[in-house]
């Protein structure tokens, strides 16, 4: 059981299609920080097939992003066939992914993603139309059903298999589920055991032991990471050394961390024309990289109001100097809310107001 495509390690790590967040710039990133295989967000073969513009410019990658997986969704077996011709001949990724995974109403409504998975004739006919038009690997991304009545992950898999599916990833929640519930790794054991292609396991790795954990309870062979990826590139490196068996190097300290969300920042503004709109789309990941510092609140409101990356550096720079005047700034809020609660708690009895003022008072002074 081999990859279809060349992936750097014998358990190759994936940083997964994700909209708006798997693009280029993170791409790059977390492929310098040891993903070994990146996959686009997912792209409407509707969008491609009529070269809207919006959707050929998120089908750019760079060469350093290689080997990546440009992923399309669509439940018209022709129209996927067509985006797939054009991707081939345009952009020549290394494989085309097929998303029978998207939960959004919008995309299931018209049976796209996983709303193909109520239906394993049409995933098969989207698949061999798919691999009729290309001559790069084809593969697929699927939950395990549509809802708890209709969850069979192996059928689905083999069904996938055998229309010519190259490699598989599961993630194993239905549709019902979205993002709610534990994924059942164990579905990921049965069709890695299942299958003859590569299988692919997704779902809840938070951390670098959570990937090695994975690779251990399923046999899966390669392990995708999505939201773990957040704010911490870094975990690829480090589940790298685990399923290496060598020591995992540790999270970089924040200095470090502020360094590297800037350098994704840049990465960010070079790729985004549009400024403003570069600095609104990178609020979610400056909030990411905050997350868990002590002041982290106040910090990331700052962050959340940037207008432009160019403000980011400051804002790191005040927080390195005054880190200690964060975090008091975060204890005086929250004490300021205990009193308020316990004021508001008195305030009901007499007919009063609450002190949530102070909190904001002495968050802004730390912000200052
Ligand atoms: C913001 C966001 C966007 C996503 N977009 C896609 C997508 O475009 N294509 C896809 O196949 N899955 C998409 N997913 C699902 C993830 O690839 C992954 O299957 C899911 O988050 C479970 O993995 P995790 O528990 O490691 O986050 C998205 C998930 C998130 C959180």
């Amino acid at each position: 059981m081999s990859f279809p495509y060349p992936v750097g390690h014998r358990v190759p790590l994936y940083l997964a299609p994700m909209a708006g967040v798997s693009e280029s710039p993170f791409r790059r990133l977390c492929r310098a920080f040891g993903a070994d295989v990146v996959v686009t967000e997912f792209l409407s073969a509707e969008g491609i097939r009529r070269e809207n513009a919006a959707t050929i410019a998120k089908l750019r990658f760079g060469a350093d992003e290689r080997p990546i997986g440009v992923q399309i969704f669509g439940a018209d077996p022709a129209a996927m066939g067509e985006a797939a011709a054009l991707v081939t001949e345009v952009f020549e990724p290394e494989f085309i992914d097929i998303n029978f995974g998207c939960p959004v109403k919008k995309v299931v409504k018209r049976n796209g993603g996983s709303g193909c998975l109520k239906d394993l004739g049409l995933v098969q006919a989207v698949i061999r139309a798919v691999a009729a038009h290309t001559h790069l690997p084809v593969t697929v991304k699927i939950r395990s059903g549509w809802s708890e009545e209709m969850r069979d992950p192996v059928t689905i898999a083999l069904r996938c298999q055998d229309a010519g599916a190259r490699a598989l990833t599961l993630h194993p929640r239905t549709r019902a589920q979205m993002y709610s519930g534990a994924a059942r790794w164990d579905e990921i054991a049965a069709v890695a055991q299942a299958l003859e292609i590569p299988v692919i396991g997704n779902g809840d790795i938070k951390t670098a032991a959570d990937a090695l954990r994975m690779w251990q309870a399923t046999g899966c062979a390669g392990v995708m990471i999505a939201r773990g990826s957040f704010g911490q590139p870094w975990v690829f490196g480090q589940a790298r050394a685990l399923l290496e068996g060598t020591p995992m190097p540790p999270a970089p300290p924040v200095a470090e961390r502020f360094a590297i969300a800037l350098r994704h920042a840049r990465m960010a503004a070079d790729y985004e024309p549009d400024r403003r709109g570069a600095a609104i789309e990178f609020r979610k990941h400056l909030g990411w990289y905050a997350k868990g510092l002590p002041g982290s609140a106040t910090l990331r409101q700052r962050l959340h109001a940037v207008e432009s990356l160019d403000e980011v550096e400051g804002i790191f720079g005040d927080y390195l100097a005054h880190a200690e005047r964060y975090a008091a700034a975060e204890r005086a809020a929250d004490d300021a809310d205990d009193r308020g609660a316990g004021a508001s708690l008195a305030g009901s009895a007499a007919g009063d107001g609450s002190l949530s003022g102070g909190a904001l008072v002495a968050a802004g002074h730390a912000g200052a």
